[in-house]
């Protein structure tokens, strides 16, 4: 039983133009849209409430929600019990409630469009343009029992990423080298020369509704927009206690905000596809011989 909150507002300039109409986290990973990816996730860790955070030309991710019962109706009247499967999502225990973040001025303002929604219960943050694979899929499981066994305001997930990539995410200072560890600060998008750790935020997080009032207070930030990167730091800063958990070897983030990791996250969800995944393996390790 538990809220999630999923802010899905921005523009993904950086992955134009295929989404001049259509949203990023719409985009096919697989056989599916990132979007539900992010909920079988949510789901799979007990999650029964999903509030999106939308923005202008982000209806489609509210209709993908819908039940179409005409299509499934005529799948039934068909006979197509295996295209019928491909539908599991939509019977789900889980309800989606949808909010427009009406001005587009960041993250942390982005979260702050649910402080509606939320009363005194502690609830999660996965950003709807990031994929955690892998593991037992159980990295928010692990984070729940991070915050369940400390006092603490929030939990965020982080991983390693190369020195070269920590000025495009949130990056740790903890203070201890366990997979588990307290954060003694964190930044938003530093340079490498600035950046305490390269343990950077997994788009993953638990908060208390402590959160808000810290990102009332917040001024712009990084990009001069309001991070909320910036307001955990308030928290830590004003003696709240965060903790960090790192994602297990086996754990992989996709990032589906750029052409690199996007690709990367498209072909490996397609070998894992479980009818064409081999036949594609072999076209792409016949595709490298022939190129080297
Ligand atoms: C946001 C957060 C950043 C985090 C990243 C993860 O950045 O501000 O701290 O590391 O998501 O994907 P954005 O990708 O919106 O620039």
């Amino acid at each position: 039983m538990g809220i999630a909150v999923v802010p899905v507002a921005g523009l993904g300039t950086r992955l134009l133009p295929l989404t001049k109409t259509q949203p990023k986290e719409m985009l096919p990973v697989g056989r599916k849209p990132v979007v539900h990816h992010i909920v079988e996730e949510l789901i799979e860790n007990d999650i029964d409430q999903i509030l999106f955070i939308t923005g202008a030309s982000k209806a489609s991710i509210e209709n993908y929600f819908d039940l179409d019962e005409t299509l499934v109706n005529m799948l039934r009247e068909r006979g197509k019990e295996d295209l019928l499967a491909d539908l599991q999502l939509d019977y789900a225990p889980v309800k989606y409630y949808f909010t427009r973040q009406r001005q587009l001025l960041g993250l942390g303002h982005a979260v702050q469009c649910a402080s509606d929604f939320i009363t005194d219960e502690s609830f999660v943050v996965a950003l709807g343009d990031s994929i955690i694979q892998g593991g037992d899929a159980k990295l928010l499981s692990r984070m729940q029992t991070c915050f369940d066994d400390n006092a603490c305001a929030a939990v965020v997930a982080f991983e390693s990423v190369p020195k070269s990539e920590v000025f495009r995410y949130g990056i740790a200072h903890p203070k201890t080298g366990d997979d588990v560890f307290e954060l003694e600060d964190i930044v938003e998008k530093p340079s490498v020369e600035n950046a305490p750790s390269q343990l950077a935020v997994a788009a993953r997080y638990i908060f208390t509704p402590a959160i808000f009032d810290a990102l009332e207070r917040i001024t712009p930030g990084a990009g001069g927009e309001l991070q909320l990167t910036d307001a955990i730091r308030l928290l830590i800063k004003e003696g709240h206690t965060v903790y960090g958990v790192r994602l297990t070897d086996d754990e992989r983030r996709f990032d589906i905000g750029n052409y690199a990791s996007y690709y990367r996250a498209f072909v490996d969800f397609a070998l894992s596809d479980p009818t064409y995944g081999d036949d594609l393996r072999q076209y792409v390790s016949e595709l490298l011989k022939g190129s080297s």
